[in-house]
């Protein structure tokens, strides 16, 4: 059986990863996004740099195409032109190289720095994409935890409880057929057994004794009475047809009836409320638990005197037993291992099936009280 506490704790650490992730998730989003409009400032400005430096260099080379003629014209020309002019001209044409060679580095600096920039622009885009789509995805993945699974352990702990209530329905089921052959086995399967064994009698009197037959057959009749009683009570255990036919409180009226006059115990009986027809599974329940309190006064409580007040009132039936015998210990009592105990259990465990609940309070020499009720809106 999977441990539910444990499956919680897992579930429950999972969902708060998983939520610290997703604030994670979304700082990498945010920073990503700064970071993208640093860049993206920063190459503005590598642009407007680049622009202006292959401006500069256009300017230069026209002034250095210039000093070079110039050149040209003071070293063709010496007569006009002293020493001085060929020396300023030479410097001049140098200076201006110079200086383009240092423009032409910058501009070669500043293109490398663009291409680099555009890179990690393009790769800064893509990681706040994905960390958008990453962030959203995580959403759906809690929102399946935080609703489908939360329930789960719940829905696992009812799914153990439900177990656990067939198998003890299926323990009932074959306890109730034990006892029910028993019965059969005892009562009427020996009466008749009997009632073969005097008509064979009858028959071999009829030749030998005719005077006999008409006393043999009368006390024959009276075991066939008797049999058929038996088999009458049998079936009422089984299931009272009162209850399917007439309801709850004409099957229980006609219970008591039968119980006070076989076993001589006074039950005072009081049903409150207008009678009505409930779900099958209820009705059977309540005349059930009844019955089996009723049954259990007589085999353990040495009662003189018993009460049982059915309460029905608009949203469930309430119901009282109380008698005035030997009591027990709840404490110590316990089912036994010869299948029997099984009584109380199976009383509580249709209370809870049906969503009800049930109070036992007794002690020895202080009778027994036990009081329920079921709703009657499910
Ligand atoms: N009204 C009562 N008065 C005194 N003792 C009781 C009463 N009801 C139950 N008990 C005690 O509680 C025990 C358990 O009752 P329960 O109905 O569960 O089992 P059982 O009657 O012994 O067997 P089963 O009902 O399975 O045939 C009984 O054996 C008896 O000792
Ligand atoms: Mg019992």
């Amino acid at each position: 059986m999977v441990d539910i506490k444990v499956l919680d704790k897992i579930i429950k650490e999972t969902i708060s990863a998983i939520e610290k992730s997703q604030e994670q998730i979304y700082a990498i989003a945010e920073s990503a996004t700064i970071e993208y409009q640093n860049v993206k400032k920063d190459l503005e400005k590598v642009k407007n740099q680049i622009a202006k430096v292959i401006k500069e260099v256009d300017l230069l080379q026209l002034e250095e195409r210039k000093a070079r003629l110039r050149l040209v014209e003071v070293r063709r020309d010496f007569r006009r032109f002293s020493e001085e002019d060929i020396k300023a001209a030479y410097e001049n044409a140098q200076l201006i190289q110079i200086n383009l060679v240092k423009l032409r580095e910058e501009e070669k600096t500043l293109r490398f720095k663009r291409d680099h920039l555009e890179l990690s622009l393009r790769r800064l885009k893509e990681t706040a994409q994905r960390a958008e789509q990453l962030v959203s995805q995580v959403g759906v993945a809690l929102q399946f935890l935080g609703h489908d699974l939360n329930g789960l352990s719940e829905k696992l702990g009812d799914l153990h409880d439900m177990q656990q209530l067939g198998l003890s329905i299926i323990r009932a089921q074959e306890e109730e057929r034990k006892r029910v052959a028993r019965e059969i086995h005892d009562g009427p399967a020996q009466s008749m057994a009997n009632i073969v064994m005097r008509a064979e009698f009858c028959l071999k009197l009829l030749e030998m004794n005719p005077g006999m037959v008409k006393g043999e057959l009368i006390s024959l009749q009276q075991l066939v009475r008797q049999s058929l009683n038996d088999v009458r009570k049998i079936i009422f255990d089984l299931r009272p047809m009162v209850l399917d036919d007439l309801g709850l409180f004409p099957a229980i009226k006609r219970y008591v009836e039968e119980y006070k006059n076989q076993f001589n115990i006074n039950v005072e009986l009081v049903l409150l409320g207008s009678e009505r027809r409930f779900e099958t599974s209820l009705e059977v329940a309540v005349f059930r638990i009844i019955q089996e309190a009723l049954t259990n006064i007589r085999k353990h409580a040495k009662a003189q005197h018993v009460v049982i007040k059915l309460e029905l009132i608009t949203t469930r039936i309430n119901v009282y037993i109380k008698d005035n015998g030997c009591g027990f210990d709840i404490e110590t009592t316990k089912p036994k291992s010869d299948g029997s105990g099984y009584g109380l259990v199976g009383m509580r465990e249709r209370i809870q099936l049906l969503k009800g609940a049930m109070t036992i309070s007794s002690a020895p020499g202080k009778g027994t009280e036990i009081s329920f009720w079921i709703p009657t809106d499910n």
